[in-house]
């Protein structure tokens, strides 16, 4: 019946109120004087942009929300835009409403805050990642908003890119695992679908080819295809109903004018029947920024005949609707086109009930919003604690510690700890501060009656207080920010933090150094404490979970999802690297600590890996059953990675590639085996010489599973 009300209804529009369908305008342009200035909302600026230009859409970018930020006040703001569009369009068309809530509903002032994605990936649990999607998705719906703009489904392999941290990082299998598993949570299971996901960037946007946020990536066929795109792949096929395009551009084309991304993939190849939308004025970006087109209407055919169903935010509604009609008029997109993206839009509002249920009721908005899921946020931030070093076993902190400084100025700070697009843009913007446990107050919290917890002063009271400490907490790291502003050229610990990191070393006493970042940071001099917490972005509980690991309430289990370089010079850096000739140990991708490291304080122990059989055909799934153990004496979660390499092959393998991973339970002694399946598109490559660009397919011959120390060979025949 769906898509009979989708027909019915676009055979009633007309051109131009098709065209409005296809435009996403920022709120902030019925605000104000329409020019950017916020405020209140003006009857002649919502006119033109819902009734006049008929825009389908409308999306607060980076949070751009109502002047006093509260969940209730959301939701009046977005129950009056659609108040508007459905009683003044013609034909009563809700809008659909649009925001990126990345990391729960992070837009509004008294939501809790999940870890970034980074740290989400360092969990290894999809089903934290879809309860994660679910609670965010209920939050942000409870504010009236029918569309977010998550996951972000790219891979991560330069750290210099700024948006490293919005990544669930550099490995194909658990990017696209846990995008799939947030596509699911926040869309809700068995077609609930309150709330749209969105895959996003499509394709290859975490490819920028100098590691700065939107400069073009050139890429061979076979690395698109094995390494760049599976994830995406993997989220679209949990049903994500939409897909964000990647404003950057791939060999030479910008993806927003790529009809083999958005058609010969995404629809021909992948089957995709949702809502394709550009980002950010990236239409207008081929005319002026990329200049593959000579004007605006040219422009906004390119996208439209790549496949192109929704512009966000194209500088504005009237140039939008009169450069597709010029469009259309000098012949450049047909009206058959235009019918194809109205009715993927029209049908996404029906399937999300908008039709019915356009509004929501805004006096339940901050019972629902504030102060909830903070068991779950905690859990997450548990979860992505990864411990790298713990010398001598200084962690858990012991109960007769007497003494516990804490230095650094990311010890107390809790938007650090909250990372970027967290109510503003940017990050939090300057005099608000959030809800939430900073490191320092989780550590006070945790410390047994009996230990003093003295926070240092200055970098040089740190030095001098260490001197008599049983021990140092250190926090050190690096504030997130979108889109460009945090790109770096040396993703490294500030000088001024590697001193005082230093400095607490040279004191001779035990020191325990707290990461809060979004990315690897090379940590130089600061390397080497006899602790190491990388506990990324952690949100709003992240003091807490610091904590719980400190004092050993929580038994640390996230693993690096990110290759931790030794030098700046290690750029792009990821596990997956093809052998040369001149590799090997000293090379420029040597790790620090490598991807899947992390430690516990129990014991595990990896015993065995079978193949249920040693022999298969390229259309089979590998059926491995691994055998582990917890010899310690504490309970815990283990990550279960299984690795797949090729002793020989026509095409360069890497030394070891992700192919299956579980995480699972295991009390003090326990021992289990897990079931994991390997199907074969986790093998398959793209075959052939450098003119090669076929089809992925599965290279007969031997391959060897690996997990922990165990290996399983299976030959493909
Ligand atoms: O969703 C984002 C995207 O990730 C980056 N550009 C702006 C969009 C809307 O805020």
């Amino acid at each position: 019946p769906i898509d009979l009300r989708v027909k019915d209804l676009v055979k009633r529009m007309t051109l131009a109120e098709k065209i409005g369908q296809m435009d996403q305008i920022s709120v902030v342009n019925m605000q104000g004087d329409c020019q950017w200035s916020g405020g209140a909302f003006t009857e002649s600026c919502m006119k033109n942009v819902l009734v006049d230009n008929a825009a389908g859409s409308v999306l607060s970018g980076g949070g751009a929300g109502p002047t006093v930020n509260t969940p209730g006040n959301w939701a009046t703001m977005v129950n009056t835009v659609q108040k508007y569009a459905v009683d003044h369009s013609r034909l009563h068309i809700p809008i659909i409403y649009g925001v990126d809530a990345v990391h729960g509903h992070n837009n509004v002032l008294g939501a809790t805050i999940f870890p970034q994605e980074i740290g989400m990936g360092s969990t290894w649990d999809p089903a934290l990642v879809k309860d994660a999607g679910t609670a965010t998705a209920e939050a942000v719906a409870a504010t009236g908003i029918d569309w977010n703009f998550a996951p972000v489904t790219d891979i991560a392999r330069d750290q210099r890119w700024g948006r490293y941290y919005e990544t669930f990082g550099e490995d194909p299998l658990l990017a696209g695992t846990l995008a799939a598993s947030a596509v699911k949570g926040i869309q809700g299971a068995d077609g609930a679908k309150n709330v749209a996901a969105t895959v996003k960037h499509f394709g290859g946007y975490g490819e920028p080819g100098n590691g700065h946020d939107r400069v073009p990536g050139d890429v061979s066929i076979r690395y698109l295809q094995d390494t760049l795109l599976p994830s995406y792949k993997q989220a679209i096929d949990a049903g994500a109903m939409s897909v964000m395009v990647n404003s950057g551009a791939i060999n030479g084309i910008p993806a927003t004018a790529s009809h083999y991304l958005l058609t010969d993939v995404l629809r021909d190849q992948w089957g995709f029947q949702g809502v394709e939308v550009s980002d950010w004025q990236d239409v207008r970006a081929l005319q002026i920024s990329y200049h593959v087109a000579a004007d605006y209407p040219e422009a906004i055919a390119k996208a439209v005949n790549a496949g192109l169903d929704m512009a966000m935010e194209p500088y504005d509604a009237q140039g939008w609707s009169d450069g597709l009609k010029t469009a259309v008029q000098r012949g450049l997109v047909s009206v058959q086109r235009i019918d194809q993206s109205v009715s993927r839009i029209l049908r996404m509002k029906f399937q999300l009930g908008l039709f019915e249920h356009p509004y929501v009721d805004a006096s339940k908005a901050d019972a629902r919003v504030i102060g909830a899921d903070t068991g779950l946020a905690r859990q997450a931030a548990d979860e992505s604690q990864v411990l790298l070093r713990n010398d001598g076993g200084v962690l858990p902190i012991s109960p007769s510690a007497k003494k516990i400084v804490v230095a650094g100025s990311y010890a107390d700070d809790i938007n650090d700890q909250v990372g970027g697009w967290t109510v503003g843009w940017q990050g939090v913007p300057a005099g608000v501060t959030l809800p939430g446990t900073t490191v320092l107050q989780g550590i006070q919290k945790a410390a047994p009656a009996g230990t003093q917890v003295v926070r240092a002063t200055s970098d040089a009271d740190a030095a001098a207080q260490a001197a008599s400490a049983d021990l140092t907490v250190v926090v050190v790291g690096e504030k997130a920010a979108a889109e460009g502003a945090a790109d770096s050229p040396t993703p490294q610990l500030g000088a001024d933090q590697v001193a005082l990191v230093k400095s607490l070393k040279a004191t001779g006493k035990p020191v325990v150094t707290v990461v809060l970042a979004g990315r690897p940071l090379v940590l130089g001099d600061a390397d080497g404490t006899q602790g190491l917490l990388m506990s990324w972005l952690p949100g709003s509980e992240g003091g807490n979970a610091v904590a719980d690991v400190l004092f050993g309430k929580v038994d640390p289990s996230g693993r690096l999802n990110a290759t931790w370089p030794k030098d700046i010079g290690n750029e792009p850096m990821y596990y997956q690297q093809l052998p040369g000739t001149n590799s090997g140990p000293g090379s420029f991708i040597d790790a620090a600590y490598p991807f899947g490291a992390g430690l516990s304080y129990t014991t595990y122990s990896f015993d065995s890996v079978k193949a249920a059989s040693a022999t298969v055909r390229t259309k089979d799934t590998v059926h491995l059953k691994v055998g582990v153990s917890n010899s310690g004496d504490r309970e815990g979660d283990l990550v279960v990675p299984v690795y797949v390499s090729q002793p020989s092959g026509d095409v360069l393998s890497p030394s070891r590639k992700l192919v299956a991973f579980t995480r699972v339970h295991l009390k003090a002694g326990q021992s289990r085996t897990v079931s994991l399946d390997v199907p074969p598109s986790r093998l398959a490559v793209t075959p052939g010489d450098i003119d090669g660009a076929g089809k992925q397919q599965v290279e007969r011959g031997d391959y060897v599973f690996t997990a922990g120390t165990q290996t399983a060979a299976v030959t493909v025949r």
